[in-house]
């Protein structure tokens, strides 16, 4: 038996880790249970097999999901060449009808690699819009009408701040509205504040959390942030995939832009401390489609990875993934479009210049 397979083959529910939210570092390797239900497995290393990939671990996946009760939903990501996927959702009818994500994420050894994403979810995992009119509406032909830059400058001339750490805002400020939609425990918060004070000695190439407030006066009224999950190539080598997300806004201050402003802000952070790794990172988000999120993604310069991969389909849609206090109905677990920062639109909208500007940093 591989070392490789050593690390994967122990995968019963019952083996899993429950996650440490706001573990400092590389984020979870391996198998881990996640909230909501969620048995969850990111792959140690990029693919080697896709035998074992193919023979092993998605029957596995599918392994007896008509009697999940332990769990709701299994997830699995891993990074693979663009061949290597091709050969595999070929070969696998598991895959074709169960990947819900796959975004280039750069390349390795010269070949372009791809992160990839199944879930599988049991008989209450039905999306609460048909897939096909979540991918219809969240199909966007053109960039945004103004750039991120452009739409923080003109928030700061409202007379709104950005602020990146939790120095001096009050834990109940931000649990008023973390806490309700994404449940967030006030310990969390205080151990985010903790991990944002620690990683401010760290080199900016090793930090992995970033914040933002947008604050009307002394008011936090949008708040977001980004958390880094390093997935390892091989050769000491890996991709920094960095999830842009808990973006949300008070509701009276909604539809002016701030969703728009504070992402940006966090990306910028992200984009300007992680500008000399040898893989640039890549800034994904999960979308919530009922409170139509991908439009803040648009805003902020994501895309929609392609639908297909050869000739199969790859929705980008993750599937009754999580809950969100959104206060729309029905109330629960909600359909995520997953989006991106691809190269193209980093250079364009977060260039040295950009970033600069929309961290207020310009001369
Ligand atoms: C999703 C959310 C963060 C958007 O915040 P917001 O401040 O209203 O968003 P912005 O004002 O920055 O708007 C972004 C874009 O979406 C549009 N928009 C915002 N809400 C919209 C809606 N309900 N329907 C249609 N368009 C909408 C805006 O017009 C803007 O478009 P533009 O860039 O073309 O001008 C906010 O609604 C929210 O907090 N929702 C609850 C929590 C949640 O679901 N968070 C997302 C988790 S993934």
């Amino acid at each position: 038996m591989t070392m490789l397979e050593r690390q994967i083959i122990p995968i019963t529910s019952e083996e899993a880790n429950d996650e440490q939210p706001m573990q400092p570092g590389a984020g979870n390797l391996g198998l881990s249970r996640r909230s909501y239900e969620r048995l969850y497995y990111n792959a140690r290393r990029i693919l080697r097999s896709v035998d074992y990939y193919v023979e092993r671990i998605l029957p596995w996946a599918v392994k007896h999901v008509d009697d999940m009760h332990e769990h709701r939903r299994r997830v699995g990501r891993i990074v693979m060449t663009n061949g290597q996927l091709s050969e595999a959702l070929q070969r696998s009818k598991v895959l074709q009808d169960n990947i819900e994500v796959a975004i280039s994420v750069g390349t390795y050894n010269g070949e372009p690699i791809v992160m990839c994403m199944w879930g599988i979810n049991n008989h209450r995992g039905q999306t609460i819009d048909p897939v096909d009119v979540i991918q219809q509406e969240t199909e966007y032909q053109s960039g945004p009408d103004s750039l991120p830059s452009e739409r923080v400058d003109a928030l700061r001339r409202e007379g709104y701040q950005f602020v990146n750490n939790l120095d001096d805002i009050e834990t109940d400020d931000v649990l008023s509205l973390w806490g309700p939609i994404f449940e967030w425990p006030e310990q969390d918060i205080n151990a985010l504040r903790g991990r944002l004070q620690q990683q401010r000695d760290l080199p900016p190439d090793e930090r992995s959390v970033w914040f933002t407030a947008d604050m009307d006066g002394s008011e936090v009224v949008a708040l977001a942030m980004a958390e880094r999950l390093n997935l390892p190539l091989g050769n000491g080598e890996s991709i920094s995939v960095v999830e842009s997300t808990e973006w949300c806004v008070r509701s009276e201050w909604q539809g002016r832009g701030l969703s728009t402003g504070a992402t940006s802000h966090v990306h910028a952070q992200v984009l300007t401390d992680l500008a000399s790794l040898e893989h640039p990172p890549v800034i994904v988000a999960e979308t919530n489609f009922t409170s139509r999120a991908d439009r803040t993604g648009h805003g902020v310069g994501m895309i929609v990875a392609p639908r297909s991969a050869e000739s199969f389909p790859v929705p980008q849609v993750l599937r009754q993934n999580v809950a969100i206090g959104d206060g729309l109905r029905p109330e629960h677990l909600r359909d995520f479009t997953m989006m991106y920062i691809p190269s193209e639109n980093a250079a364009q909208y977060y260039s040295p210049e950009h970033c600069e500007k929309i961290l207020g940093r310009e001369v």
